[in-house]
């Protein structure tokens, strides 16, 4: 039988990329790209062919396709090279079509389909064709609805939405193109990955979800004495159980189709669900908060990744930019968030303390929370964080668990080299991973110590992450003289020192951030502290407590600067930690001419802390006093904006450290000063820079597009430059702001700033 409608879509202006479309099983995937063809104009015709002739009627009337026929057979003649058939019917039922394919197909033509598990659609092609033929090219598109049918098509399914490809090694290159593009036509993103990875990665996210699903369902709709159970279920069955309804002829095939790989699925699930089951029986509160927390956390993973693919589909860009408007002043009073260093330290040493530490303060931020997860991932429970507040339930020294896989710690080189201490004392292997720009960050300089107490540290070339640790390592105490001023590699060595037999010393060529000594005494881990040196003998414990993590100078720095380049200026930063290793901000700011007061000075946990009001006053520059390097070492951008603002020229030397921060900065802020008309000359551990300020308020800075080359600090440094500024600033690459400082550009409007996110 055939039916004809209203002739095809086909358009003088199209590019064909395929000339027919054939779509075998014309329901929601079917029709759906059927549809969606239409609507991008991607094709010359489509036929569908549906078993039942009301189908076929139905599609045709409904505008799916332009004619449909019932039986294949009788179109395969027509078809010619450059034709795609789109076999889109329930998995088990794919060898027939192939079978019916096998005779008539003619030459050119590609093959490809919609089933769910790609395993048993190869096998089905070996059985029809003796092997699997260079024209099929194996698909699936990762979308769909509990809705089925020819009704239930849509031109938009497959908008944003995945499809995997698994093509064989001897697949057509020809063909995989023309498939690719064809799903791409239709708004999709197109992957290809192996068959087998198909079905395993389908089977735990997608088949093991519709067991449940369908097995939860049918529990409660078999259990008399939940028989009003459904008039009561509310959100949360809705949620968990949309998928039940389903198509169930095309799940049951699925789940035979691809029966190894869910089975495997089912038993783990089976088994972590039994240990809820006795988690609960025994009243285990602790364990079940560690699944819940992890499983939350891991869920929350996922909404963000949801969230930033749906806008990049829609913005069309993966950056984030800040366009800097200029002028303005900052006032008022904030607080900006946590210290970023203590707020990594407060969990490593949490989870490792007998007992639960709370914290607030907590900076969440990238870089903390990717500690934060780490230490979930080694079986801790951490709770929250909410407002700032985190409940550790320590595990004790000895107590953490190996992880299911690699540590990523993103754009964290703290994470990183304080873990990789940790790590290199515990019984079980680990790899550390990073984002790009960590990945091209130096890990010697931690790998080298670490291996003199005798841990196994592997690296990738020239010693950049990952980082792969063996454990089970018996570690030997050292004393080592650091080869620069680092407090990573200070700490490293410490936390490492926790586990090792005897007394383990670093001495620092310059003092850095002494949290760590600070905290771990907090703790009541005693730390011997002489000058330069810091020591402490392996083998103790940890006794959770409570920690206060007050605001992070080096987030303050940018409103200091802020405050003293804008004419009109007077803001109050509270609650901020002055730390006498952090404070060299405020000291060289000073030395410039700021006018910064320090009010209602006091110790919290072991830190100082006051609360910092900055009012303009002109700048000058200055030669910045090498002692000072290591105490700034952070705020160094936000520093090099107040010198181009100052009244003459600002000589920075000693800071080689710059070069290999989360950019290079000096570098980076040189181009950035330079696009803005500052005369700014690197050097190999500096800058010079010609300030252009002094005591007027006229713009110092052109306007321009910079590159803050997703390096946080210099982002937010030009931002704050946009004050002085006679036009717009443009900075490229600003998403990982919210490694340090996630609400940076609401506090910035706040205070007076015009900045604009997009
Ligand atoms: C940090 C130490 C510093 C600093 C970084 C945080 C820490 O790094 O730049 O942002 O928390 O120990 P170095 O140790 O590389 O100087």
């Amino acid at each position: 039988m055939a039916v004809s409608g209203q002739g095809c879509m086909a358009q003088e202006t199209t590019v064909q990329e395929i000339g027919r479309l054939v779509v075998v099983g014309v329901g929601l995937i079917g029709g759906s790209l059927a549809l969606g063809l239409k609507a991008a104009r991607g094709c010359r015709e489509i036929i569908g062919v549906a078993r039942r002739s009301e189908v076929c009627e139905q599609a045709v009337a409904l505008g799916v396709v332009d004619r449909a026929v019932t039986d294949i057979e009788t179109i395969l003649p027509e078809l010619e090279p450059g034709d795609v058939v789109f076999v889109a019917v329930p998995t088990l039922a794919v060898e027939a079509v192939f079978a019916q394919l096998k005779n008539g197909l003619p030459g050119g033509v590609v093959v490809t389909d919609g089933a769910s598990v790609k395993g048993s659609v190869v096998t089905a092609a070996q059985r029809v064709w003796g092997d699997v033929p260079d024209f099929l090219v194996p698909g699936h598109p990762i979308a769909g609805s509990e809705q089925s049918g020819v009704t239930a098509a849509r031109d938009d399914l497959y908008i944003a939405h995945r499809i995997i490809l698994t093509p064989m090694e001897n697949t057509d290159e020809q063909h995989l193109r023309r498939i690719q593009t064809m799903w791409e036509s239709v708004g999709a993103e197109v992957l290809t990955m192996p068959v087998a990875e198909h079905d395993e990665v389908l089977a735990a996210t997608s088949h093991l979800p519709h067991v449940i699903a369908y097995g939860l369902v049918d529990t409660l709709a078999h259990d008399a004495e939940n028989e009003n159970i459904f008039r009561y279920a509310a959100g949360g069955f809705r949620d968990f159980t949309r998928i039940a309804s389903s198509d169930p002829v095309m799940w049951r095939d699925i789940m035979l189709a691809n029966r190894d790989a869910i089975l495997k699925s089912i038993d783990l699930y089976t088994s972590n669900l039994d240990s809820l089951r006795s988690a609960i029986a025994s009243g285990d509160s602790e364990r079940l908060m560690g699944v819940f927390t992890r499983a939350k956390a891991a869920r929350d993973h996922f909404t963000k990744m949801l969230a930033k693919k749906a806008y990049t589909e829609t913005m069309q860009a993966t950056e984030v930019t800040f366009v800097a408007r200029p002028g303005g002043a900052v006032n008022g009073d904030l607080r900006v968030p946590g210290d970023k260093s203590m707020s990594h330290r407060s969990i490593m040493l949490g989870s490792l303390a007998e007992g639960v530490t709370e914290v607030e303060g907590f900076l969440e931020g990238e870089d903390a929370l990717a500690t934060l997860q780490s230490f979930r991932d080694m079986g801790v429970v951490i709770e929250g964080p909410v407002d700032g507040r985190v409940t550790i339930h320590g595990v004790g020294m000895h107590g953490l668990q190996a992880p299911p896989g690699p540590l990523y710690v993103g754009n964290s080189g703290t994470s990183m080299r304080l873990l990789a201490g940790l790590l290199a004392g515990q019984a079980f292997d680990s790899v550390l991973t990073g984002d790009e720009s960590l990945s091209k960050r130096p890990m010697n300089r931690v790998a080298n110590p670490l291996r003199e107490m005798g841990a196994e540290v592997e690296t990738a070339e020239d010693g950049r992450p990952p980082l792969k640790i063996k454990g089970g390592r018996a570690l030997k105490a050292i004393d080592y003289t650091l080869p620069m001023a680092s407090a990573q590699v200070k700490s490293c060595v410490l936390l490492a020192g926790l586990y090792a037999d005897g007394k383990t010393s670093t001495t620092e060529p310059a003092p850095t951030r002494d949290h760590t000594e600070r905290m771990l005494a907090g703790f009541g881990y005693e730390v011997l502290r002489d000058a330069s040196r810091a020591s402490l003998v392996g083998g103790g414990s940890l006794t959770a407590c409570h920690i206060d993590v007050p605001a992070d100078i080096s987030s303050a720095t940018f409103f200091m600067v802020a405050a003293s380049i804008a004419p009109g200026s007077d803001v109050l930063l509270r609650h901020v930690g002055i730390n006498p290793t952090r404070d060299g901000a405020i000291n060289i700011l000073r030395a410039m001419g700021a006018d910064i007061t320090l009010e209602n000075r006091r110790e919290v946990g072991g830190e100082p802390v006051a609360d910092i009001r900055v009012r303009y006053a002109p700048l000058k520059g200055i030669q910045i006093p090498e002692d000072q390097v290591p105490l700034a070492i952070d705020e160094f951008p936000a520093i090099f904006v107040a010198a181009a603002c100052a009244d003459g020229e600002t000589v920075l030397t000693g800071a080689e450290e710059l070069r290999v921060k989360e950019s290079d900065r000096i570098q980076a802020m040189a181009d950035g000063l330079r696009i803005l008309g500052i005369n700014a000359e690197p050097t190999p551990d500096g800058i010079v820079i010609q300030g252009k300020g002094g005591d007027s308020a006229a713009p110092v800075f052109g306007g321009g597009v910079v590159d803050s080359l997703g390096d946080h600090r210099i982002a937010m440094s030009f931002a704050v430059a946009a004050l002085r500024a006679g036009a717009d600033i443009r900075i490229q690459h600003c998403a990982n702001v919210a490694t340090s400082f996630p609400n940076f550009a609401e506090l910035a409007r706040r205070a007076g700033m015009n900045l604009e996110v997009s």
